[in-house]
Formats: structure tokens, sequence, C-alpha cells
């Protein structure tokens, strides 16, 4: 590598983008409906059980992450969707796997293009009004996206 290359893979900056690039990601969907959003109530683990969530998952080796999100939109949901820009803060998810790796659990902005959303994979599916959203038993990560969703659904 040229020196100035050099500098900046000893660079802390280099370090954390590289880091960044190599955390697994969980996506998740802001999936907003005439200033409604649509959450999924959990069925696990038990800790999280009955708390509600922006539906997503794991990106898998080898998937963009918005390839990812459309499939498990499509397994959990039963929809077709068109994934859109991203929303609110990354969350660092601390010993989310069973392995060491390092987890970032990021939101995108959703369209629904086909189907009528199900729960086949959750207790419950319910469109959320920006008052109810504000008062919902939300997973503790998603908590902090509230402002934003709440932004993002009163321009919708
Ligand atoms: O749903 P799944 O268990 O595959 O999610 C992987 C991890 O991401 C879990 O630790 C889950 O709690 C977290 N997650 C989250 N908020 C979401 C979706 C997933 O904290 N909206």
């Amino acid at each position: 590598y040229p020196t100035s290359v050099q500098a900046a893979m000893s660079d802390e900056r280099f370090a954390g983008h590289e880091g960044e690039d190599h955390a697994q990601e969980v996506a998740a969907a802001a999936i907003i409906s005439a200033g409604s959003i649509l959450l999924a109530q959990r069925t696990y683990p038990e800790e999280l059980a009955g708390l509600w969530e922006l539906p997503g998952g794991k990106v898998h080796d080898g998937e963009l992450p918005a390839e990812a999100l459309r499939r498990e939109l499509e397994e959990e949901l039963g929809v077709t969707t068109a994934i859109g820009p991203r929303i609110g803060v990354d969350v660092d998810l601390a010993g989310a796997g069973s392995d060491s790796e390092r987890y970032v659990l990021r939101a995108y902005l959703v369209q629904l293009i086909a189907g009528e959303p199900q729960p086949l994979e959750h207790a419950e599916i319910r469109w959320f009004t920006v008052a109810e959203l504000r008062d919902a038993d939300l997973v503790p990560n998603d908590r902090v996206w509230v402002d934003d969703l709440v932004r993002s659904m009163r321009e919708h």
C-alpha cells in the first residue's frame, strides 16, 4: 500500500469503519401509512414476549440489507415491500448473537407494495397512531427511534 493508505489503515477511524462493515446487521422496517405505523408483537425470547417491535431480522451473509428486509417482511408479514431510506440512529446490539460477533440494528422506511400484512411469526400486528406509539410497550432497542418515527408519521 502507498504510505498515505498505510497511515489511514493504522488510523482509529479506519478501524472504526472496518469494524462497522463487519458487524452483522439486523434490519427493521418502519412501515408508515396514513399517519400510523405497523408494529408487531414478539413471542420470544421470554423477556421480549408481548413487546412491540418494528418487524425485521438478521441480514444473512451475501445479502444486502434491503434484500434481507424484503425477505423478512415476506416471511413475517406475507407482504411485498419497497425498502426506502434509513431512519433513526444505529443501535448497537451487544450480545445479540450466540457468537462473539457485533450486531447493529438499523431501521429503514418501508412501503407496502402488495398483500395484506398478517402476523405469520408474531403474536399480533397492529397499526399504531402517534399517540399509541408513544404509549406502546416497545422492545427496549426500538424506543430510541420513537421521535424520528413520529416525525415521519406526521409527514405521511
Ligand atoms: O427477530 P430476531 O430475533 O431475528 O432479531 C434479532 C435481534 O435483533 C434480536 O436480539 C432482537 O431482539 C433484535 N431486534 C430488535 N428490534 C427489532 C428487531 C430485532 O431489537 N425491531
